[in-house]
């Protein structure tokens, strides 16, 4: 357990820090080691983070015999983003996360940047056998010299198989398998087994849009299609995409879906993901006549409208019952990654969640529910009754559930002209602020005085806003605290937003509060967590 003292001793910490950073990553790391205790303060309970150094994007996710495989784009000499390797991680649970050594190091075409990952079970690479098939990585190498030397080919697709399932890799000796066409952005591929075509289909970003590649083998690719042009967001970057077909729920209709991240241009600014709903016949992605005509009105396709949720794509391998996929992302935002108040570690992935497709009147929509098992973990649970909000409640103290781990379910009902602001507190007078505003339809997150926010001016300069889709006057909202992360899950995950945020000491309290008297009630269930249980 982290103590109030922890929390005093931060600030001494962080000057020594800032110190130590301008002599090179080496003194850093000296005296990192001092700060140890202070640094766990800030590192989530249940959410992947490096035990070292930095990290962003997760690669190659796959699922096989029980575990999930995460990699993750990774620096393990510094703190910042550098020269990318792929860190490796396992889980059974997607709580309990144990890292493992690096699976890819830079070599002679480049670093190894994003990329994905799939189990051959056919064999068909060649790479393995039937009796032990090869996963398969497939990631882009990245030239940094060729880059900086005015090159416009610097990015290409490589491979590298396994044949230990997953825990070492061997480099393919004739990378790469996809050669530059000439595009400076050329990265990020993401690979699935397309059953109705027999093939492999891989598509990447190129520059503001994204293309389409197969192959029989993983190793010969054949382009197929661009998507993207003058679709969608364009205000930065396309990456890291991800394609896949999923049945839209209650019916047998399938749809695809095409998530494609986007840095800048989020809603809230900076770092987002993005998703297209249409038809993919093996060959092009067209798509669907309804999106089209919502897309011209609003673009309001956002998988996670919160600053804190990037290049997520979904586990190769891996469906539910249902068939619907699982997705996680990295749980931080390119306006500030390198600035955020952890020192030892940076960023952690968001908790792994279930997509599922729903249709409305007139669209298609994606929504996200948690995939955990809350039940196994719960180490303690308070159940609210039915109570009016009045002239503003609170609803929990940290004497009923450790509010630093903890899932926490609500339900309003008879909601008013009016706003409903949740408020995560501490006696320092740190103040997390969240919640509905019902006059604009609108949910808000205030993190402007959460804590430590002085690091950067785009991390709580604006309020950060995401539209309600539903018209009901009861809302529903479910969101999972990991000390320093909120993942909020609205109307059963048809709006969700994730921020992460530094307190000075953990929040104590969580009120609710409205700006009018009103007849609004609320029921809720409180469940604290301790994903150790289950180790
Ligand atoms: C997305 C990204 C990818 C790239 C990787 C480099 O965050 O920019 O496009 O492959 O990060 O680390």
């Amino acid at each position: 357990m982290r103590t109030r003292q922890d929390f005093v001793l931060f600030t001494g910490a962080i000057i020594i820090l800032f110190n130590a950073c301008s002599n090179g990553s080496r003194t850093q790391r000296l005296e990192m080691s001092k700060t140890e205790i202070e640094e766990e303060k800030y590192r989530p309970g249940f959410h992947f983070t490096p035990e070292d150094n930095w990290m962003n994007d997760p690669n190659g996710m796959f699922y096989l015999n029980g575990i999930f495989h995460l990699y993750f784009q990774h620096h393990p000499e510094s703190n910042v983003w550098g020269p990318m390797h792929w860190g490796h991680a396992t889980s059974e649970d997607l709580l309990n996360w144990q890292e493992h050594s690096i699976a890819l190091f830079p070599d002679d075409l480049g670093a190894i940047f994003s990329g994905s990952a799939v189990v051959d079970f056919q064999n068909t690479s060649g790479l393995g056998s039937l009796e032990n098939p090869p996963i398969v990585a497939i990631y882009t190498n990245h030239d940094a010299e060729a880059a900086e030397a005015g090159s416009e080919r610097f990015q290409i697709q490589g491979i590298a198989y396994s044949l230990d399932e997953g825990y070492t890799w061997t480099k393919y000796k004739n990378n790469p398998v996809i050669q530059n066409p000439g595009i400076r952005d050329f990265r990020d591929p993401k690979v699935f087994w397309m059953d109705s075509q027999k093939k492999w289909i891989l598509t990447l970003a190129a520059g503001q849009e994204t293309q389409f590649f197969s192959s029989q083998n993983l190793i010969e690719w054949t382009f197929l299609s661009s998507f993207g042009k003058g679709i969608g967001n364009h205000k930065g970057v396309w990456e890291c995409p991800d394609l896949f077909e999923l049945k839209v729920n209650g019916s047998d209709e399938t749809k695809w879906v095409h998530l494609v991240s986007i840095n800048p241009g989020g809603p809230n600014g900076g770092s987002a993901t993005q998703y297209f709903i249409g038809d993919f016949d093996g060959t092009n992605f067209t798509l669907d006549p309804n999106f089209k005509t919502d897309m011209q009105n609003a673009h309001h396709f956002w998988a996670d409208f919160g600053k804190d949720n990037y290049a997520g794509v979904t586990f190769s391998n891996w469906k539910d019952e249902k068939g619907n996929p699982l997705f996680l992302g990295w749980m931080s935002n390119w306006q500030y990654a390198t600035k955020v108040p952890t020192y030892k570690w940076r960023s952690s992935m968001t908790l792994a969640r279930t997509l599922e497709l729903f249709k409305t009147a007139n669209e298609y929509k994606l929504k996200s529910s948690l995939y955990m098992d809350s039940e196994k973990v719960a180490s303690k649970k308070v159940k609210i009754k039915e109570t009016a909000i009045g002239e503003g409640k609170i609803i929990v103290d940290q004497k009923e559930i450790n509010l630093a781990s903890a899932k926490i379910k609500i339900d309003l009902k008879n909601i008013e002209e009016n706003t409903y602001t949740f408020v995560l507190a501490n006696q320092d007078g740190d103040a997390l602020l969240f919640g509905y505003d019902h006059n604009q339809k609108q949910f808000f997150i205030d993190r402007s005085k959460s804590g430590v926010v002085n690091f950067s001016e785009d991390f709580s300069n604006k309020l950060s806003l995401a539209p309600r889709f539903g018209m009901e006057d009861e809302l529903s909202l479910e969101f999972i605290l990991d000390k320093t992360s909120i993942e909020l899950f609205y109307d059963d995950g048809e709006t969700v937003m994730t921020e992460i945020f530094f307190p000075h000491k953990p929040f104590e309290t969580l009120s609710l509060q409205t700006n009018n008297l009103t007849q609004t009630v609320f029921v809720g269930e409180l469940v604290e967590l301790d994903p150790k249980k289950i180790q």
